[in-house]
């Protein structure tokens, strides 16, 4: 009997071809669009693995329906959206993307900041909008970059890479993680520092921590009137690790002087108040969005797939403990 697989949404055929070559039976989702979670569950019954996304909520629900499933491949290095604990209960083997999206996301927190202090958005419309009638000396002044300093909360992989484009602009860096960034302090001087110290000191702060509970809302009123006015907020995590409304006030009162958003706390929905501000650069959630990126992304989201069904040890475990619990599912 051939293993069979369902994917949530069309992926790089690259990772079709992989799991096809394996000799599973795959289904994809033919719609252009997530799937409910009443679809979702009739989707994942009855199938041997999922090769999903990280818009898939897969609760306990959703999780008990995929009664024969090894595995369920996220195609994300963020894994919020599982229930990994409930997973890990099932016996069923979760798996994430790290590493491939590194460079391109950094680079998006990169193009963010550079958009937003440079007014690269208001720029853009104030042209299109053929109100260019004559250079003046003060118009559209934005902000130096260079000389400044950047703070990074969180300096995992993500972070890290952040922080090393820094390098170019000779900026000064502070950080903010629970673990010392030997990398970042011996490579770049960087001083790791609490949050609100980090906060207070920062002209750009840039978020790359993952959503857990104890990172929801991490930045919130208190935390915007702890930055300097002049300050700006990059957010290429969660949406959750950002109070949105909190920080729309920030930016009509000029608490803060403007953010640059890829990620929103109740996706894909954003703050209405967001949408009518100038000092708000905002995207829809594109940090790993190019083609080079999202092929390596659905190549490995498909080989930890494939290695779960045919028995090995898929190279990207995000619940390690199950591969030599008694509870692991296995294949027949
Ligand atoms: C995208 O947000 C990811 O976690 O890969």
């Amino acid at each position: 009997m051939h293993s069979t697989v369902f994917v949530t949404r069309k992926i790089p055929q690259e990772g079709i071809d992989i799991l096809t070559r394996h000799g599973f039976q795959v289904d994809v989702n033919p719609r252009n669009r997530g799937l409910t979670k009443t679809e979702l569950t009739v989707s994942v019954a009855e199938r041997d693995g999922v090769l999903c996304q990280f818009t898939d909520k897969l609760d306990e629900d959703v999780l008990q329906a995929a009664s024969k499933a090894l595995v369920f491949s996220n195609c994300a290095v963020g894994f919020n959206n599982v229930d990994v604990a409930c997973a890990t209960r099932l016996g069923i083997l979760v798996t994430n993307t790290p590493g491939v999206l590194t460079d391109t996301t950094a680079d998006l927190a990169w193009a963010l900041l550079f958009a937003l202090a440079r007014r690269i958005p208001e720029c853009d419309r104030f042209t299109r909008a053929g109100k260019f009638k004559t250079w003046s000396p003060m118009f559209f002044l934005g902000s130096d970059i260079t000389g400044k300093t950047l703070g990074i909360v969180g300096a995992g992989r993500i972070g890290t890479a952040v922080a090393m484009r820094s390098a170019a602009f000779r900026m000064r860096l502070v950080y903010c993680d629970g673990i010392p960034n030997s990398t970042l302090e011996k490579e770049l001087g960087a001083r790791r520092a609490g949050l609100e110290e980090l906060l207070t000191e920062s002209d750009f702060v840039s978020l790359h921590v993952p959503l857990l509970p104890e990172t929801r809302h991490l930045v919130g009123e208190r935390e915007f009137g702890l930055m300097k006015k002049t300050a700006f907020l990059i957010n290429t995590s969660r949406g959750p690790v950002v109070d949105e409304k909190a920080l729309v006030r920030a930016l009509q009162k000029r608490t803060i002087a403007g953010a640059g958003l890829d990620v929103y706390e109740n996706e894909p929905k954003v703050e209405p108040g967001l949408m009518k501000l100038d000092n708000a650069v905002i995207v829809p959630h594109i940090g790993s969005a190019t083609m080079e990126t999202r092929v390596k992304m659905a190549v490995m989201a498909a080989e930890n797939l494939a290695a779960a069904l045919r028995g090995e040890r898929p190279a990207h475990l995000v619940n390690a403990e199950v591969w030599n619990s008694p509870a692991r599912r296995k294949n027949g």
